[in-house]
């Protein structure tokens, strides 16, 4: 099997971290992570009904999400082993969230994405089933706005965000996103 494109970095990641373990010490590896972590998978086998709707945990999504934990304007709570209820709401980066490269790697953060990428299971996002790059910045972009902006440049035939935040465009994503 082809190895799956590489996006971020364990090195990177235990920069801040020193030693990532998440589940205990079989599953800490990035590329382990994704395979569970894929754009489909919530947390609704842990919800009781009177919880739902489930949260995504798609790993950018969560990921993204956690670290802005303190800027995203809504509880993020993920409900795992025994229904406990894990809520990163108060868990920010030590550093400035336009950083990118302090996860990834190769501006892989940069549009365009790979092609024929699934869409995300956002179910308590403002757009429940939102395009793969549409899905990334929504992880952190969290208005209604930003949502709208995304629903709207979004067309039946895909998203169009290249046309505006690809490399050599007026509003690319290492332009918006340099300090
Ligand atoms: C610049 C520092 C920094 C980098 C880089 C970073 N993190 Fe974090 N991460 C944090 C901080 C700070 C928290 C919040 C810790 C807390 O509040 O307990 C956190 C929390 C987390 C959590 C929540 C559970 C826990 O262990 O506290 C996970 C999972 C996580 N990070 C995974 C990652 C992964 C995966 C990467 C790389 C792709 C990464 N982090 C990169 C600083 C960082
Ligand atoms: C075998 C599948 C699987 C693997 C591998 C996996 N996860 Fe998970 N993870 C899940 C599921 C499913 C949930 C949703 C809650 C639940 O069902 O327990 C979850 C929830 C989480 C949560 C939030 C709840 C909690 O327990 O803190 C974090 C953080 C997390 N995973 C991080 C990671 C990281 C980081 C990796 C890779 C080092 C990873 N996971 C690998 C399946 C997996
Ligand atoms: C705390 C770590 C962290 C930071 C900081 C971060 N990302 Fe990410 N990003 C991730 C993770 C983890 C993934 C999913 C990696 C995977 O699927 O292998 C991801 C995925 C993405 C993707 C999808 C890439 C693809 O090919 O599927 C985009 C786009 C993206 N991030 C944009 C950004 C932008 C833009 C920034 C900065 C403004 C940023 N990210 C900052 C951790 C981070
Ligand atoms: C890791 C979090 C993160 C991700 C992922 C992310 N951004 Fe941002 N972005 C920011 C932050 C922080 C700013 C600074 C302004 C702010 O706080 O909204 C910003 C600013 C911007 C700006 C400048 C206009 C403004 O709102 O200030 C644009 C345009 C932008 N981002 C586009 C994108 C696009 C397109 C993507 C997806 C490819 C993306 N962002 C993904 C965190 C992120
Ligand atoms: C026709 C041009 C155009 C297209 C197509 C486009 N955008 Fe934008 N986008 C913009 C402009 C202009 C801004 C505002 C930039 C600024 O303020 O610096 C913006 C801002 C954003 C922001 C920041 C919003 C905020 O206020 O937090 C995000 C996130 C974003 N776009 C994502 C996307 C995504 C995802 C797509 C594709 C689904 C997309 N855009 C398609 C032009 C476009």
């Amino acid at each position: 099997m082809e190895p799956r494109r590489a996006i971020v970095s364990l090195t990177k990641c235990n920069a801040c971290h020193s030693d990532l373990e998440a589940h205990g010490r079989n599953r800490n590896q990035i590329e382990h992570c994704v395979e569970c972590h894929n754009p489909t998978l919530t947390d609704a086998a842990r919800r009781t009904p009177a919880q739902m709707p489930a949260e995504s945990v798609n790993f950018s999504s969560m990921i993204h999400r956690i670290h802005t934990g303190t800027t995203q304007g809504r509880p993020y709570v993920i409900y795992g082993f025994g229904g406990s209820a894990n809520d990163f709401s108060k868990a920010a980066l030590p550093t400035d969230a336009r950083n990118c490269s302090a996860c990834h790697i190769n501006n892989t953060e940069r549009l365009p994405i790979a092609p024929n990428l699934q869409n995300v299971v956002d179910p308590r996002g403002w757009l429940t089933n939102p395009g793969p790059a549409g899905a990334a910045c929504l992880s952190c972009h969290t208005s209604k706005d930003a949502a709208a902006h995304v629903q709207l440049t979004t067309a039946p035939l895909g998203e169009s965000c290249n046309v505006c935040h690809g490399p050599n465009s007026a509003f690319s994503v290492a332009q918006a996103h340099a300090q």
